[in-house]
């Protein structure tokens, strides 16, 4: 099959060639770079193209003969779209009505479109479901709802099929330290490495819904592939951990030997609570994660550690994927 991924070369993006890479298709990257890296995917058979996704004409002639879409680029920094709102309107939203008008114009089969738990704001009537109500705290959020009421209206007006993954946390190796998903656990990993003390913001009570990368892309190929997965999704662990509990595995697994101290500093304005997902509209489709959050984390710990991150905080990478 001929695949094209916008935002390929990113974090989750290279998680997708990876799994894709390995089933024989036909893959086309296009991202522009601006978080993404082409050492993140160089090892894989892909073809990439150096483009934004404004770009209308460039995405339409790079989906030529695409069967289908996996829709990733996005600005994906809170900060960054709070600071620059026209940037994310122009990239986030406008960018997949790009993404969704080349696609019918192509005759793409399916469009699978990367929108976030951050549609849901901070309710707090958790477990959350597909059917919560959508209420987003922040011009991210947003986005990813206007980009999902683009793509439903326009697949529906045209017959374009689509999946909606609303992921909650994923995290993994080649995350970035700033992500704004799980970004504690690479900051948790570097402290525990350097023997520093860990900060919580808050009173680490808060909880959040982790899932590992590698877990993220091979559901959204599930989606790709079964013909019954059509609509919105909810994507996580369906488990609330404490970002206390976090901080102490991580100690445990990276430095056992060693007391590492837990401080405690003001919550941040706008951090929620509460979130997990109500991921029993994914069970029933039939897909399960493989990694457990202990397993995930290892994996994690020995990435970030191997590559000898922790002293400056910035990644030494061997040029290599996972
Ligand atoms: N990481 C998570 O926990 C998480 C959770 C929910 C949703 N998501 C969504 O998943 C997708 C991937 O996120 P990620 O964590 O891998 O982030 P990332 O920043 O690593 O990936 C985004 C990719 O898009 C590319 N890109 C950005 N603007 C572009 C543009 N104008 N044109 C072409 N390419 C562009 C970047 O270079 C990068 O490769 C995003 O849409 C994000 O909103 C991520």
């Amino acid at each position: 099959m001929k695949i094209l991924i916008t935002g390929g070369a990113g974090f989750l993006g290279s998680y997708l060639v990876s799994v894709l890479s390995k089933r024989n298709n036909d893959i086309i990257v296009f991202d522009n770079l601006s978080t993404g890296k082409e050492k993140n995917i160089e090892i894989f058979n892909s073809e990439l193209i150096v483009d934004t996704i404004e770009n209308y004409s460039a995405l339409k002639s790079a989906m030529k003969n695409v069967d289908i879409v996996f829709h990733l680029a996005a600005v994906t920094s809170v900060v960054e779209t709070e600071q620059y709102p026209q940037k994310a309107f122009d990239i986030n939203t406008l960018g997949t009505y790009n993404v969704v008008k080349s696609a019918i114009e192509n005759r793409v089969k399916k469009v699978i479109f990367f929108s976030s738990a951050a549609v849901y704001g901070d309710n707090q009537n958790v477990p959350l479901s597909e059917k919560s109500v959508a209420n987003p705290k922040s011009i991210y959020g947003l986005t990813k709802l206007d980009g999902e009421f683009l793509i439903r209206n326009y697949a529906e007006n045209s017959g374009l099929k689509y999946v909606i993954m609303r992921t909650f946390n994923a995290y993994g190796p080649r995350q970035r330290l700033d992500s704004q998903y799980s970004a504690a656990i690479p900051s948790f990993i570097i402290s525990a490495a350097n023997n520093r003390p860990i900060t919580i913001y808050g009173d680490g009570n808060q909880t959040r819904d982790f899932i590992y990368a590698a877990d993220v892309a091979e559901c959204a190929v599930f989606f790709a592939e079964n013909a019954n997965a059509a609509g919105i999704y909810n994507l996580g662990s369906g488990s609330e951990i404490s970002i206390l509990d976090i901080a102490e595995n991580i100690v445990r697994i990276a430095s056992p030997d060693k007391q590492i101290p837990i401080k405690f500093d003001s919550p941040r304005p706008g951090d929620i609570y509460r979130s997990v997902a109500d991921v029993s509209k994914l069970q029933e489709l039939g897909f399960s994660k493989k990694n457990c959050l202990v397993d995930g984390l290892k994996k994690t710990i020995e990435y970030f550690m191997s590559r000898n991150i922790y002293r400056t905080g910035k990644t030494i990478s061997n040029g290599r994927g996972l």
